[in-house]
């Protein structure tokens, strides 16, 4: 996506504001991705990033029962119950998401020992797809940050694991450059194809890259642990 060849908006540095909230703000105003996102109703840019990833590995396709985790403020959810509209979307978020059409949305943390069994009664069934766009609140330091995240991306990856319907996808942001060496084992071992994407809705600047794993083999295969 080109930049629009509209002018530049420049932020004057105003008393109170910091220089790193200044550059957000500027980023901001003169991101294409967020103008497009204020066009096309979505909540977050973030939607774009989900629509590229399916634009190149196609997974949505055909989806009815898909899981949203990290779902705030909504842009993932919106672009699977647009793209599907006969599907059922369950999202899940520590923060709350204002109510969104054929969604439902859970407020908990992903990491709570009772939300694998929400998530699943909501749901009604095995998910076609499980995404994880969750990524842990930075503290400034570059490895507690990653580590955090990973944490988070290994849970979502045994869950997929452990609840997908054979044949799934499981789509994960993931940081610095992509997952472990362990984590793309396990994956490699339960889905036939296992890829790493930055889509160009993806900041350049940013660590973050996605992990898509398409045609899960199902659980009697044995090989979810090992
Ligand atoms: C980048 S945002 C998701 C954006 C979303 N995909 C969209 O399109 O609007 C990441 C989200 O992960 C959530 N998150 C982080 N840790 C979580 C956890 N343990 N349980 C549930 N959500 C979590 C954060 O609250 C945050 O809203």
């Amino acid at each position: 996506m080109r930049g629009g060849g509209g002018l530049r908006t420049r932020v004057k540095t105003a008393r109170g504001r910091t220089a790193q909230s200044t550059r957000w703000l500027e980023r901001q105003l003169n991101d294409p991705y967020v103008k497009r996102a204020k066009a096309e109703g979505y909540r977050s840019r973030a939607a774009y990033k989900l629509i590229e990833l399916n634009e190149r590995f196609d997974f949505l396709r055909g989806a009815k029962r898909i899981l949203d985790l990290g779902m705030a403020p909504g842009g993932w959810s919106q672009v699977a119950r647009r793209q599907l509209p006969g599907s059922t979307v369950v999202g899940i978020d520590l923060l709350p998401v204002d109510p969104l059409d054929g969604v439902t949305i859970l407020q908990m943390d992903f990491m709570a020992d009772d939300a694998p069994e929400r998530l699943m009664q909501e749901l009604g069934g095995a998910p076609d797809i499980v995404l994880s766009d969750m990524a842990a609140n930075t503290v400034g330091h570059p490895q507690t940050d990653a580590l955090r995240t990973m944490g988070l991306v290994e849970a979502a990856t045994d869950f997929a694991i452990s609840v997908l319907r054979p044949g799934g996808t499981f789509v994960a942001k993931v940081f610095a450059g992509g997952a472990d060496s362990t984590l793309v084992a396990l994956l490699k071992r339960n889905f036939t194809t296992v890829k790493h994407a930055k889509p160009p809705a993806s900041r350049k600047g940013s660590v973050e890259w996605f992990v898509v794993a398409q045609g899960f083999k199902g659980r009697a295969s044995g090989a979810a642990g090992e």
